[in-house]
């Protein structure tokens, strides 16, 4: 492989400087020779985590057995979400586990909705995941005629401008609902601005962070935001498919209510009555019994990143991305590559997205090397975009500079074009 002596160097100084360097060492090492640049899809196994679990296996559902339920698991969605409440700046009380990201937006959009009658207008936008679509568009058809989502457009094909957003809120907008950090493009948006605005006009506002919580600082309580949804198998590392989050602000949790009456989230589950009501605090969002062998995975990793510090993770990140850009600039940019992501650290997540028409051949000819050069790992996103995705808690500056001489070797020696 080319090796360019300035970056090696570079990467192995920063390397040396960084002080979050031992957090890769508390990770499940990867096969040898494998670069993993796509911890914003699915993130590495902390080392503590099988040993965890086989306590709760072995321990608690073999010896405990039901008693467990009153030893811990019960408060599992709580306890969990009190510890992601403090990497998205949200008090205790007010982050639940449950269910997966699209179940929960379901939940919170239609308590909105709820919420905001004689209101009929959701406004989200084209770059948002699509499963968030799927589901608003669901719920549209649901609550039937006179309700109406509106989708601003990008201009950009990358971010969507605060403008549009401005103008899209009139009387009638119960809800707006956006990414915050997005998934194709890495655009952050401002959660500060957006939500201000929507406030002055009677509008809630729905922030899915699944590709912010552990990657970049979210303060919710400065932005009084309203409601938020996320994934934890991304930077959070809680596995694959691992249990959700929602926020719901202490103050709107009684004058909210969810639309799947589940035993859980009512008053008291085990006097098994026959009417339902609803818990009163963050509870009252729970449906069914939590899939406690899954959201045990969670904690491991979480633990890891309240000991890192979100700011020094973000930090790094912006360092790590500011060292990826500059070999990009040098390398890619000339290769028929263009920049997917925005340049500014401010509006950009940890990822970064490199456009070429021949991404998708580029990408299987990371991923499935000849024996004698190292795998890398990013991954596709229709049509053209490669999404690098840098994870500060394990990624090394050294598998950015290896990931980036390997991509330039791929698209320098034409080895794409041997793909089948
Ligand atoms: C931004 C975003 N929202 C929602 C989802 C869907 O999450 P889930 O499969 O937990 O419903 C994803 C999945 O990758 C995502 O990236």
């Amino acid at each position: 492989m080319f090796a360019d002596s300035n970056y090696l160097s570079k990467a192995e100084q920063l390397d040396r400087e960084d002080p979050l360097a031992l957090f890769r060492e508390r990770f499940t090492p990867p096969d040898p020779g494998l670069i993993y640049l796509d911890g914003n899809s699915l993130g590495r196994l902390p080392g503590h985590t099988a040993d965890w679990l086989k306590e709760v296996v072995t321990a608690q559902w073999g010896k405990s057995l039901i008693r467990s339920w009153n030893e811990g698991w019960m408060d599992l969605p709580v306890r969990l979400g009190d510890k992601i409440a403090r990497l998205i700046g949200a008090g205790p009380g007010e982050v639940l586990v449950c269910d997966a990201t699209s179940v929960n937006l379901y939940k919170l959009v239609m308590a909105a909705m709820g919420y905001q009658e004689g209101r009929n207008r959701i406004i989200s936008d084209e770059l948002n995941f699509p499963s968030d679509l799927y589901i608003l568009q669901g719920i549209i058809d649901q609550l039937g005629s006179g309700y109406e989502l509106h989708l601003i457009r990008s201009r950009d094909g990358m971010c969507i401008d605060p403008d549009l957003v401005a103008a899209a809120i009139d009387d009638n907008t119960a809800l707006l609902t956006f990414t915050h950090t997005y998934f194709k493009s890495s655009f952050v948006q401002d959660m500060a601005g957006i939500t201000s605005l929507a406030h002055r006009k009677g509008a809630m506002v729905l922030w899915d962070l699944s590709h912010s919580v552990g990657s970049v600082p979210v303060d919710l309580k400065a932005c009084k935001a309203d409601l938020a949804i996320g994934c934890t198998y991304k930077y959070l590392n809680g596995g694959p498919g691992s249990t959700a989050f929602l926020y719901v602000r202490k103050d709107l949790q009684t004058k909210l209510q969810q639309p799947i009456w589940g035993w859980l989230g009512s008053r008291d589950p085990f006097q098994f009555g026959t009417q339902y009501e609803p818990a009163d605090g963050i509870s009252r969002f729970l449906v069914g019994t939590p899939p406690v062998l899954s959201m045990s995975a969670i904690e491991p990793a979480l633990d890891l990143h309240l000991e890192a510090g979100i700011t020094a993770l973000r930090g790094k990140s912006i360092r790590q991305s500011a060292f990826l850009l500059e070999m990009y600039d040098d390398w890619l940019a000339s290769l028929n590559f263009t920049l997917g992501s925005p340049r500014a650290s401010e509006r950009r997540g940890s990822h970064i997205v490199l456009r070429h028409r021949e991404a998708s051949a580029i990408t299987r000819a990371l991923i499935y090397p000849p024996a004698d050069r190292v795998t890398v790992i990013p991954d596709f996103r229709t049509p053209d975009h490669i999404r690098l995705g840098i994870a500060p808690i394990y990624n090394s500056y050294k598998d950015i500079y290896t990931g980036m001489q390997r991509i330039r070797e791929v698209v320098e020696s034409e080895e794409y074009l041997k793909i089948p």
